[in-house]
């Protein structure tokens, strides 16, 4: 995509944390050698199909944004071999770790992104993707804060140009407001549908759902968690 293309950049940064302790020899050497065999190179024009990115042909593809830990990402790669997952993580420590799940499983449908998600989005192909999901996407939950949320009118906008038609925005969360910011954000977009049918469809996790840190730790503090799933037209 052109700068004279690119959405405004209103929402679009990384406002977390990059680095953390320090990591363990194992880790870095992973990241000096595995990542660059992993990572998504957006220092080239994205081809036009993205199962290429793969060393066979996927018959899904799949985004995690903002995936931490990686325990979902590592989960769903191995429930669903035949789709190919791109995982995007900023957060060195939490990279280091996934990568090092890469290699004990063998997993050879997972490709990764170090930086802000917006960034590749804007590098992928239109309609290239079947499935988004965003789980536990930082709450930042001050007013003065909310715009910072990952949910915003540019961002879906990025994620209706990305999505097949049909495909699906998968978004998890354990903060009241976060929920209705995105409900109400997806409600006034035209690409997006909400697919639930009654209140047990939100609160029932996502088929084959193997929960994630930050659900566990919502739970622990006592908080319960909304699933929402919307279609892209
Ligand atoms: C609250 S954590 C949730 C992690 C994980 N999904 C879970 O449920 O345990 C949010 C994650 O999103 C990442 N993140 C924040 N902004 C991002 C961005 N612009 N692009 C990609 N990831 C981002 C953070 O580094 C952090 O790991």
């Amino acid at each position: 995509m052109s700068d004279a293309e690119r959405p405004s950049r209103a929402s679009e940064a990384f406002f977390g944390r990059r680095k953390g302790k320090p990591l363990r020899e194992r880790q870095a050497q992973h990241l000096e050698t595995l990542l660059p065999e992993l990572k998504v190179d957006l220092a080239t024009p994205a081809p036009a199909d993205i199962t290429t990115l793969y060393d066979f042909k996927p018959t899904r593809m799949r985004l995690e944004i903002g995936f931490g830990g990686g325990e979902h990402l590592i989960h769903r790669a191995m429930e669903q071999p035949e789709t190919g997952f791109i995982g995007v993580e900023p957060f060195v420590n939490s990279m280091a770790k996934l990568i090092g799940r890469v290699e004990d499983t063998g997993a050879k449908n997972i490709r990764l992104y170090d930086d802000d998600a917006t960034v590749l989005l804007d590098w992928l192909p239109a309609a290239s993707v079947d499935q988004i999901d965003l789980l536990y996407p930082d709450p930042w939950p001050k007013k003065k804060h909310w715009k910072r949320r990952f949910v915003s009118r540019v961002n879906l906008d990025r994620f209706a140009r990305v999505l097949k038609p049909g495909g699906l925005f998968c978004f998890a969360s354990d903060i009241d407001t976060y929920v209705n910011w995105t409900l109400m954000h997806c409600g006034a977009h035209p690409a997006f549908a909400w697919t639930a049918e009654n209140a047990v469809d939100w609160l029932t996790p996502f088929a084959g759902w193997p929960g994630t840190r930050y659900e566990a730790k919502a739970k622990r503090e006592g908080r319960g968690s909304a699933y929402l799933t919307f279609r892209r037209s």
